[in-house]
């Protein structure tokens, strides 16, 4: 059977999802998730635009094995350099190309003719070619491009030496059947498209980004660019769990398949939520809360005799935890071990093994029963509460009817002590005005949402905060049993990740 390559952009389109921005160490763990996930290729970052894309796409091709990985870069010869760089150690790079073929982006954007756009192509595709003989070509706004001349440029790239050529519906404007007769149209014209393969990169903007994909395997295309919980730019991409799942679903219809491990989606699924802090909808395909759940009677009545008579997927093929097997003070190492590697988490480190089992003996020392949930937290809180400028030390709240809300806190700024008393309406509040005055920030706190990881007053809370400064949006993350705590910890997470946007803006991409 055909299949069907996942490329993988979570790390590249995912995060220019507003707020969703990640670091070196939050990306290099969700590559080695996606590694378990076994997508095919895993696009790491746009190198030119900062020393942490650049990083990302270099360590995540030396330390993720077995995949292949990829740098995004502009039809110039520097961002192709820089991603060449970057791939340098590795034989699994891919440099991947992109240059707008519609008119609209070439007269507003670009500001040069077809015939222009059309040579710049070929010559940017030659030269990456003294990196790698693996580089795919975008043709930025396909869907909005004349069919003719898109079929030029794809036959003129590939002779060039393009492997994959990609065919973005860059502002998610297509509908299904068109965008598969593109496919088709692509596929009796160019008469060298038998020597590449055809990608498809859909946008959400009119919820239609996983049908369009769809439409296009089933006329050809042979690789689909997805993301995890469908993050992206604006409206997000076609979600890679969605077209796997489909796929799988109804591969008699498709007759073609991945090499997916559908088992590891729901771990990527909650692992990138985490890390980006955007929650996924309750609602949502395959990866929501509710999309087990049965809620009428008659269905109820009807999963109970027969499963299959309102299901058509179970929900432990796509990883969704099914013995809930609950740890507490009493387990031991062993009890832990064990149920780490039921999850799928096995550390190749016995000192990492060490400094896991001593945080869940904290936990189980706060909270009664310790849930796969709050496992997972723990494992995700090491990167997340990584400090890069800021580091939370310690903190003191006092709150209540009866006095002023007053919080004590101490952090480091770049690895120099500090410390400060603040008063509050409350004691988030409180706690913010200290860290507002501890780092001088003068970001606007846009968003703050609190919710319990699991059930019970002892349960670990999780805060997700969203700052806005300059226009930039981060949204930094936190958990701990007291959601005092874990409001401090998401507010530095926020402050960290946006200054690793001003480093960004610096590079002036
Ligand atoms: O949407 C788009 O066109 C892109 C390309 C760079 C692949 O993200
Ligand atoms: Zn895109």
């Amino acid at each position: 059977m055909k299949i069907i390559r996942i490329f993988d952009t979570t790390l590249r389109d995912g995060e220019q999802s507003p707020g969703a921005t990640m670091s070196v160490e939050e990306k290099v763990q969700i590559a080695k998730q996606l590694a378990k996930l076994n997508v095919d290729i895993i696009e790491a970052g746009f190198p030119i635009a900062s020393q942490g894309d650049f990083e990302a796409v270099k360590r995540i091709a030396e330390e993720v094995r077995g995949i292949s990985v990829c740098g995004l870069s502009r039809a110039v010869y520097g961002d192709i350099d820089r991603v060449g760089e970057a791939i340098k150690n590795t034989d699994r790079g891919i440099i991947h190309i992109f240059l707008a073929t519609s008119d609209i982006h070439l007269k507003h954007k670009l500001k040069i003719d077809r015939a222009a756009a059309l040579d710049t192509a070929i010559q940017s595709v030659k030269y990456a070619r003294k990196y790698t003989d693996t580089i795919e070509f975008t043709a930025e706004d396909a869907t909005r491009s004349d069919w003719d001349y898109l079929c030029k440029v794809t036959e003129a790239v590939i002779d060039a030496g393009a492997s994959t050529v990609n065919m973005p519906d860059t502002v998610g404007y297509t509908v299904p059947f068109e965008y598969g007769e593109l496919i088709e149209y692509l596929m009796n014209k160019v008469p060298n498209i038998d020597k590449a393969v055809i990608s498809v990169h859909c946008h959400n903007d009119l919820g239609l980004a996983v049908a369009n994909s769809l439409s296009a395997v089933l006329k050809g295309a042979g690789q689909v660019e997805c993301t995890i919980n469908g993050i992206g730019e604006r409206a997000g991409n076609a979600s890679l769990e969605e077209i796997v799942m489909a796929i799988k679903t109804r591969q008699k219809y498709f007759s073609v398949d991945t090499k997916v491990n559908t088992r590891e989606i729901y771990r990527t699924s909650r692992l990138v939520s985490k890390i980006t802090g955007m929650r996924v909808q309750p609602n949502k395909a395959i990866v929501g809360d509710n999309a087990f759940a049965h809620e009428a009677g008659i269905h109820q009545d009807g999963i109970l005799k027969e499963r299959s008579t309102y299901e058509i997927l179970k929900p432990e093929e796509v990883g969704i935890p099914q013995s809930k097997l609950v740890l507490g003070k009493h387990s031991g190492r062993h009890a832990f071990k064990e149920r780490l590697k039921e999850l799928g988490y096995e550390f190749s480190d016995d000192e990492d093994f060490n400094k896991a089992f001593d945080k869940f003996k904290e936990l189980a020392d706060q909270k009664k029963s310790v849930f796969d949930e709050d496992i997972e937290t723990i494992l995700t809180g090491y990167i997340i509460d990584s400090c890069d400028t800021y580091c939370l030390k310690s903190m003191h709240v006092i709150c209540g009817t009866q006095q002023k809300h007053v919080a004590r806190v101490a952090i480091t700024v770049r690895g120099e002590e500090k410390e400060f008393e603040s008063y509050g309406d409350g004691p988030v509040d409180s706690t913010y005005n200290a860290i507002v005055k501890l780092t001088g920030t003068d970001s606007t706190l846009k968003k703050y949402e609190v919710k319990s990881i699991t059930g019970g007053t002892d349960a670990l809370g999780e805060v997700v905060v969203t700052l806005e400064k300059n226009g930039r949006v981060v949204n930094g993350t936190g958990s701990d049993t007291d959601i005092i705590v874990a409001s401090a910890k998401a507010y530095i997470n926020a402050l960290n990740k946006l200054e690793e946007r001003k480093r960004i803006a610096q590079r002036g991409i």
